[in-house]
């Protein structure tokens, strides 16, 4: 008689020893087979775990014969009574004190032998495994990841559904909303010549809701951006996409507070102190060279222009002269853990993202007083003792030096920091750093563009007192913007809007947009900006990006199910791919012979 397999009693990772003596039917892939002299045992492997299943030649002849030809991946049914393992306990196993001795085993699929193992420890690459995805989504820690990732959402759904708001859908074939990435762009048949951009967040959506008075809407929403890869970003990533009316900027803090406190408690029992922490972008930048600090360690950067403008230098002078600065990160007892071997690897690796070099040096005690040694020591020498009180250096640690404008010596620090604090291991494990980072500038110059863009996007409101400066000062401009930062990673960003129409179109004047681009762009909000629209305020959270931390992952491909590549390759399905002729006719579509001839050359 078949194995009733839509009528299993048990998951496979929930028989115990009370249940010995019990009948029970499973399902599942066979993830590994022995044969011991005659005994065949197989371990059946489901979404919750692992048993053990042994087919005796002598009590079940039959069901024996049907094991022996099983192989790894081979999808069973099987009936039989639940047994001790007597002394053949798997303590590795939940299920490590029973086996179930089977009477009856039915093949519901056979496997081809798979291209890498169905395990934890794979050693399969990841091209591979995107390619077969779906094998590398049996694997058990795999299957653990995305149930936490629907633990998250769910965490979230509940959270916001019990604070009043409401999840309402946006739609994906829309117009542009810029977040500083290009588009993904999508060709109308109805009207040739016409794209939709999918969004690379809602948030025109969203700020229309609230004029529409919904007051508070959250949505957990697939988010598109043609970007540079590089780094934790994905091209589709998923967002929590949230706004509220008649805020100010402490009460969406406080409402995110609550959620970020819920979600540690319930999936890592872990007790978050709330209020959250509180930095100002300035402190941010001057202390850490960055607008997302980790503040796990310290390595802070400390400025020393003060102490090295009369030094015969030519490198810091010219950038004193030029209105720079010198800031440096003294490196607590490196300088015997850092060969030189180590720090021109770190030099090269500078020179490699813009930096001229990295001078640097080490304190030594000579005679009972500090003294620079090897690098650039001749040169600061002179200043040894003033700097070395300044920063607070002592005999064995390194310091190393940039010189530059305000904004390189940040990015260069920055990576400095980054890359010193792994080297000399610094970085506590089992810590969580969450900060908010607030009163950044609303606009940054760019240079090569000749031109103000938005520090986050262009509907961040001012912060009120220095709206006045629009004009006359804009980098001076302060927003009311909120980043969320936990261990160096911006996993959460928003701010309160502006809501007021004059105010808008000023800050599109500032950043170049012209009415006609305005217009053709933001007419809808521009024009709902006119009908009573509420003070409100919002943000997003990293939805992947907190999968990914709160799973202790270090990517987020662990986390997407289907991600791409670096290179914007699903290797699974080969996407993006080439479509037929006919089909771009219809779109109104020809590539360019150029591009032709490439695609062609490369087929
Ligand atoms: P922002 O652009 O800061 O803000 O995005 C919010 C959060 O989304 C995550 N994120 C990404 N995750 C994976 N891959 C990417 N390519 C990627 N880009 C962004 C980050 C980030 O903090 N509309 C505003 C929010 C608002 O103002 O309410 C917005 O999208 O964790």
């Amino acid at each position: 008689m078949a194995v009733a397999y839509n009528k299993r009693t048990h998951r496979c990772g929930g028989l115990r020893i009370d249940d010995a003596g019990q009948a029970v039917t499973l399902v599942g892939w066979v993830n590994n087979y022995r044969d011991h002299g005659g005994m065949v045992f197989i371990d059946l492997r489901d979404s919750e775990g692992i048993t053990q299943l042994k087919f005796n030649p002598e009590t079940d002849p039959k069901a024996h014969e049907t094991a022996r030809g099983l192989r790894n991946e081979d999808v069973i049914a099987i009936n039989g009574n639940v047994a001790p393992r007597g002394d053949n306990v798997n303590p590795k196993l939940p299920t490590g004190e029973i086996e179930v001795e089977a009477h009856a085993v039915d093949v519901l699929a056979k496997s081809d032998p798979t291209p890498f193992e169905i395990e934890d420890d794979t050693e399969a690459n990841e091209e591979l495994r995107l390619r077969y995805r779906y094998l590398d989504l049996r694997r058990p820690s795999m299957q653990k990841t995305f149930r936490l990732r629907h633990q998250l959402g769910k965490i979230i759904r509940d959270y916001f559904d019990e604070n009043g708001f409401v999840e309402i859908e946006t739609p994906f074939l829309t117009k542009s909303t810029p977040e500083g990435a290009r588009d993904y762009l999508v060709p109308s048949r109805v009207q040739q010549g016409t794209f939709y951009a999918l969004p690379q967040s809602p948030q025109i959506f969203k700020q229309l809701f609230m004029v529409a008075g919904f007051d508070r809407y959250a949505q957990i929403v697939r988010c598109f951006r043609d970007e540079d890869l590089r780094g934790n970003r994905q091209p589709e990533f998923t967002q929590l996409d949230m706004e509220m009316s008649f805020v100010k900027r402490e009460d969406v803090m406080d409402m995110v507070d609550g959620c970020i406190q819920r979600l540690f408690k319930e999936i890592l029992d872990i007790d978050i102190t709330v209020p959250l922490k509180h930095m100002k972008y300035a402190e941010a930048m001057d202390r850490f060279g960055v607008d997302r600090p980790d503040t796990r360690f310290g390595l802070e950067l400390q400025d020393v222009t003060g102490q090295v403008r009369e030094i015969d230098f030519g490198v810091f002078k010219s950038a004193i002269d030029a209105g720079g600065m010198v800031r440096c990160i003294v490196a607590p007892g490196a300088a015997d853990k850092l060969t030189r071997k180590i720090t021109d690897g770190l030099t090269e690796e500078l020179r490699g993202i813009g930096a001229g070099g990295l001078p640097l040096t080490k304190v030594i005690e000579k005679d009972g007083n500090l003294e620079f040694a090897t690098g650039v020591a001749k040169f600061v020498q002179p200043v040894c003792q003033s700097l070395c009180d300044a920063v607070g250096a002592k005999a064995g640690d390194s310091v190393f030096f940039m010189p530059g404008t305000y904004d390189d010596v940040c990015k260069y620090l920055h990576y400095v920091r980054t890359r010193l604090a792994e080297m000399l291991d610094v970085i506590p494990e089992h810590r969580w750093d969450l900060l908010w980072v607030i009163d950044f500038p609303l606009v940054a110059w760019n240079e090569e563009m000749k031109r103000w863009d938005s520090t986050h996007h262009p509907f961040t409101a001012p912060v009120d007192e220095d709206i006045h400066l629009l004009k006359s000062d804009p980098g001076k401009v302060r927003d009311q913007a909120y980043d969320l930062v936990l261990n160096g990673e911006e996993m959460a960003g928003g701010s309160i809007r502006i809501h007021r129409r004059e105010v808008q179109q000023s800050v599109f004047e500032l950043l170049n947009i012209s009415e006609k681009e305005s217009n053709l762009k933001f007419s809808h909000l521009m024009e709902a900006l006119r009908f009573g629209a509420p003070p409100h305020g919002g943000i997003a959270f990293g939805f992947d990006r907190w999968a990914m931390l709160l799973a202790q992952k270090a990517s987020l491909r662990d986390v997407i199910a289907y991600p791409k590549t670096q290179r914007a390759v699903c290797p699974l399905t080969n996407a993006p791919g080439e479509v037929a002729t006919a089909q771009l006719e219809e779109l109104g579509i020809d590539l360019r012979p150029e591009v032709k001839a490439k695609r062609e050359a490369a087929s």
